[in-house]
């Protein structure tokens, strides 16, 4: 049984992911941009965002001419997703589906993103069912984002738990362990996105589909 603790389906949540720090939203933007620019623009047209919260990333991907798609299990985010799109008149491509069981066929997408949403796992075996169906459906890239195990954020949160016994939400990994998640489905590491893993928990990595 996967873990379904962070979907977004009440409105009041959803709203609140809108209403973000903008410079913690437009830091986060500009490593997508980033990892974007690692991906071939010839190679890639049809691109999943998964999951795609309120829509921000599914907004920046239409304004750059890609093809979206885009997925989200919270009732709420899906329809804030397709508003934000069509009022910038672009096609309502939000559907209500569950990450760990898409209802797409093997390499229906170029490539897939998915920001801020392995933090959440704990058990391996989420992380695992996740990774393989964004490899599953993607046939070329996938871009995710993961946190890093020893920012001074992940370290302070270790801390507290040890003097307060506050339990930590956010589950740091090691890139290493990200790329044995992707190993099993033939994907390998073409980049990360530069950013010192001590100053910011938040890392991406993007990853492609090996010819073999
Ligand atoms: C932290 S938000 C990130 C959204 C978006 N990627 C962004 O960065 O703005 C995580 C999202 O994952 C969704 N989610 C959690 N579990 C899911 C699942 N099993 N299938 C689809 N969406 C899920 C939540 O509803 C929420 O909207």
């Amino acid at each position: 049984m996967q873990n379904y603790e962070r979907v977004k389906s009440d409105p009041v949540s959803a709203e609140l992911y809108t209403k973000r720090k903008p410079r913690k939203h437009q830091f986060e933007m500009q490593m997508v941009s980033e990892a974007f620019q690692m991906l071939p623009s010839a190679e890639v047209k049809a691109v999943l965002d998964a999951p795609c919260g309120v829509g921000r990333l599914s907004l920046w991907l239409a304004q750059k001419g890609f093809e979206v798609s885009a997925v989200d299990l919270g009732e709420s985010a899906v329809k804030l997703t397709n508003e934000l799109l069509s009022d910038q008149s672009f096609k309502e491509t939000a559907q209500w589906q569950d990450i760990f069981n898409m209802q797409f066929a093997d390499g229906e997408f170029d490539a897939s993103v998915c920001f801020r949403l392995l933090h959440h796992f704990k058990e391996v075996g989420d992380q695992q069912k996740l990774i393989a169906e964004l490899c599953r459906v993607s046939s070329k890239y996938v871009v995710i984002s993961y946190f890093s195990t020893y920012s001074v954020t992940s370290l302070r949160r270790r801390l507290r738990k040890v003097l307060t016994g506050k339990p930590v939400k956010q589950n740091p990994m090691s890139l290493s362990h990200l790329k044995g998640l992707f190993e099993p489905h033939h994907y390998e590491l073409l980049g990360t996105v530069k950013r010192s893993g001590f100053l910011h928990s938040l890392q991406v990595a993007v990853f492609k589909k090996s010819s073999a």
